[in-house]
């Protein structure tokens, strides 16, 4: 059932001639949950990054048709797709980064915590095959109600005696690519140059994006800032909507994903200054994991930077925000303990 396709060894020598020579360091990626709506274009978008030599894909069906079609494009990584549990600890082996699409999506009317019935058992399963396979690769999670199902990872490899702090993130990116475009829009500046820092959560109010710290400055009143960070925060059920029952965003997100996977891989790569927002376990408030803006090393997280200066709104914005991330913390480490 696994489909194994390596790409024309002819002109790798080339391929890999071209390259920076951070990029000739070896890493395998594990895509799980690689046949469904963010995972095959994720796939792609790692299939086509030169810091990538092996590429995994896994799923519960379907991945051998997606590993095919995938190797047939002609970059670096030997593309290999594992389908079922049986194959699950082959896809794992060696893996250095694992990115975690696997799940299901909301529909219409849905919250992200309407998910957590599936999808904590889910990632709860895979972070145990993580544990045994390969105990120190980053993990990077997509699936949702992220806000839950990091703490759920941390509390399986904490049990497993393999929890480093440093390599597990909640992929929040997609908020900070979402804050980056609307608010290049009202800013009326070129989107390419925008950054936005995106802190908290990712669900609902705990998506904080903090447009004071946002560059270039803009200095827009506080009723866009307002309308900006409502319409960060209810982006994805502005796709969920639009897409009227056939899911959530998946091309946007796999774009976000692969920009954090990039990210990851210089990191370990040691880039230095790889900065991206990430829900990690954190002391920059009381919460036991938070996201905010992280620097990328060798071994996952070098450090976990502050806040910064907030307006009198975004200070408001993160006490709303506690008691509701607190929660769906607390949700994901019972649940954890108590199956
Ligand atoms: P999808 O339903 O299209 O794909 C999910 C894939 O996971 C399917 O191919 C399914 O077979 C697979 N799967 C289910 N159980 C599995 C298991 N035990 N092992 C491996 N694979 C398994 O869903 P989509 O749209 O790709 O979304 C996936 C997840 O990503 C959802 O939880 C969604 O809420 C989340 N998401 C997260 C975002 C973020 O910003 N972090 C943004 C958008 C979606």
């Amino acid at each position: 059932r696994s489909a194994v396709a390596r790409s024309a060894p002819s002109n790798s020598h080339l391929l890999r001639r071209g390259f920076s020579s951070e990029s000739v360091l070896e890493h395998k990626v594990a895509v799980l949950g690689a046949a469904g709506g963010i995972g095959q274009p994720l796939a792609l978008l790692m299939k086509i990054n030169p810091l990538v030599s092996k590429l995994s894909l896994y799923d519960i069906g379907g991945t051998p048709g997606v590993a095919a079609d995938v190797s047939h494009i002609n970059t670096r990584s030997e593309v290999t797709g594992y389908a079922g549990e049986d194959q699950l600890g082959q896809a794992l082996e060696g893996a250095d980064l694992v990115i975690i699409p696997a799940g299901v999506p909301r529909k219409p009317g849905m919250t992200r915590d309407d998910l957590f019935n599936i999808n904590a058992g889910i990632v709860k399963s895979l972070s145990t095959a993580i544990a045994k396979y390969c105990p120190n690769a980053i993990v990077n999670m997509i699936s949702n109600p992220v806000n839950s199902t990091v703490p759920i990872a941390a509390e399986v490899f904490k049990k497993a005696g393999t929890y480093d702090e440093r390599k597990l993130f909640g992929v929040t990116t997609l908020d900070v690519v979402r804050a980056m475009t609307f608010y290049a829009g009202k800013a009326n500046v070129p989107v390419t140059g925008v950054n936005v820092p995106v802190v908290g959560g990712h669900a609902g109010i705990t998506i904080l994006p903090l447009f004071s710290q946002a560059t270039p400055q803009a200095n827009l009143p506080e009723d866009v800032i307002k309308a900006l960070t409502k319409r960060t925060q209810d982006g994805g059920t502005e796709v969920v909507e639009a897409k009227a029952g056939k899911g959530s965003a998946t091309l946007s997100m796999a774009y976000a994903g692969a920009v954090f996977a990039d990210a990851c891989l210089k990191g370990l790569n040691g880039v230095p200054d790889v900065v991206q927002c990430s829900f990690v376990q954190s002391s920059v408030t009381e919460l036991p994991f938070f996201a905010s803006k992280v620097i990328l090393g060798k071994n996952g997280v070098e450090k976990v930077l502050d806040l910064g200066p907030l307006s009198d709104y975004e200070q408001e914005g993160l006490e709303k925000l506690k008691p509701e991330l607190k929660a769906s913390i607390e949700k994901g480490i019972k649940f954890t303990n108590e199956n």
